[in-house]
């Protein structure tokens, strides 16, 4: 009896200890953070864009950042940002038009739409010329 009276006790000690933890705990998400990520909340990530002068460069960095980067996290050989001479030589034989198309379209391993399937089709172009920048 004595033993299941300890055991119940050590039990709410240990929840009561879990409890103080989690509202001590200071990398627990905040609620005032204004600029949410998009992995898993593309709908509210795009919401936040409206009005924004800098839509292109975050939807850069959200989505086609992974491939376009310098240094890209998908190795997959896609045209780099800040290779000016490869963009403007894209420019000139496919013609701008075409990388438009292949923005929202997509081609070989590039994904229609970059992957960004919330974006409306201005969002994208603000996307597509920060890339090529
Ligand atoms: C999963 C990787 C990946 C992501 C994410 C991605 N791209 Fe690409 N992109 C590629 C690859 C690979 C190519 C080269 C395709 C080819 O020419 O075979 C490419 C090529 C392009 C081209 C040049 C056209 C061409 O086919 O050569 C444009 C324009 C482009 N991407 C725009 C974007 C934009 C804008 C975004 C973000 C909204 C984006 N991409 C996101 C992989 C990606």
């Amino acid at each position: 009896m004595l033993k299941k009276a300890l055991i119940l006790l050590l039990l709410i000690l240990a929840g009561a200890l879990g409890f103080y933890a989690a509202l001590r705990n200071t990398h627990a998400p905040s609620t005032s953070v204004v600029y949410m990520r998009t992995y898993h909340y593309p709908a509210s990530f795009v919401s936040q864009l409206k009005n924004d002068p800098k839509a292109g460069e975050k939807i850069y960095q959200e989505y086609c950042a992974a491939c376009h980067a310098p240094n890209p996290m998908v190795d997959i050989n896609a045209p780099s940002k800040g290779n000016k001479a490869l963009w403007q030589a894209l420019r000139q034989s496919l013609g701008e038009e075409s990388l438009w198309q292949y923005t929202l379209m997509g081609h070989n391993a590039m994904p229609a739409r970059g992957g960004c399937f919330e974006c409306s089709d201005a969002q994208l172009r603000q996307a597509l010329q920060y890339l090529e920048q």
